[in-house]
């Protein structure tokens, strides 16, 4: 049984990420910023950054990064990764924050279903607050059909999910029933990609 969030630990699941690919929606998205001229170097924030995959290639895409994560293992390595790419890391509890730095991009891989259900709410607000018009938001979204649907955290019905995106322009949005695997073994997998873009 999955545990509840609080209790859950992410150093060994961050440890292994090292050196993976980058996740292809990340790249997508990246692709979508670009696309578009900035007076300025782009801004990109990353709910979940975890081993700092994502953060590394935005910032080696171009983006200033803010990277933040609930992880204490990974705080010396963001915080190197500030060193030697620019990033900004924060180590918080994504349930705690009232504001984001305004951004061109706000990424979220495989985390926002970890946030407490009471906290979710307030922290897609403030997410969709910080972007900028024409800002870009990739996330990773359960649903209520997931293995691990009922223990703590968001999982979401479809027209939750579609009311979370009202008011943004949707680019895409994939949703996946599959069996497969976890980090802690087999598991029924129920998600939703989203990339979407808020109108200039
Ligand atoms: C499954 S990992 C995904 C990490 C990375 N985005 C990736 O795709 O590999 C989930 C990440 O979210 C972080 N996380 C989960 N709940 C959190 C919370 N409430 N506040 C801050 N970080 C949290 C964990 O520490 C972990 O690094």
């Amino acid at each position: 049984m999955q545990q509840r969030s609080a209790e859950r630990d992410f150093s060994a699941y961050n440890q292994a990420q090292r050196g993976r690919p980058v996740r292809p929606v990340a790249r997508r998205a990246v692709d979508i910023v670009l696309a578009r001229e900035h007076a300025a170097p782009p801004v990109a924030v990353e709910l979940g950054s975890g081993a700092g995959v994502e953060a590394r290639f935005l910032a080696e895409s171009s983006f200033h990064v803010h990277a933040i994560d609930g992880d204490p293992s990974v705080e010396q390595l963001l915080e190197a990764l500030g060193e030697s790419h620019g990033i900004s890391p924060v180590i918080a509890d994504l349930g705690t924050l009232e504001a984001l730095p305004a951004a061109d991009l706000v990424l979220s891989c495989a985390t926002l279903p970890f946030v407490r259900q009471e906290a979710f709410t307030p922290l897609w607000e403030t997410m969709r607050e910080a972007l900028r018009p024409g800002g870009v938001l990739a996330v990773d979204l359960f649903g209520e059909h997931d293995d691990w649907a009922g223990t703590e955290g968001t999982y979401l019905a479809r027209a939750e999910v579609d009311a979370l995106l009202e008011g943004l322009e949707v680019l895409e949005l994939t949703e996946e029933e599959r069996d497969g695997r976890s980090f802690a073994g087999p598991k029924h997998w129920h998600t939703f990609q989203v990339i979407a873009r808020r109108p200039v």
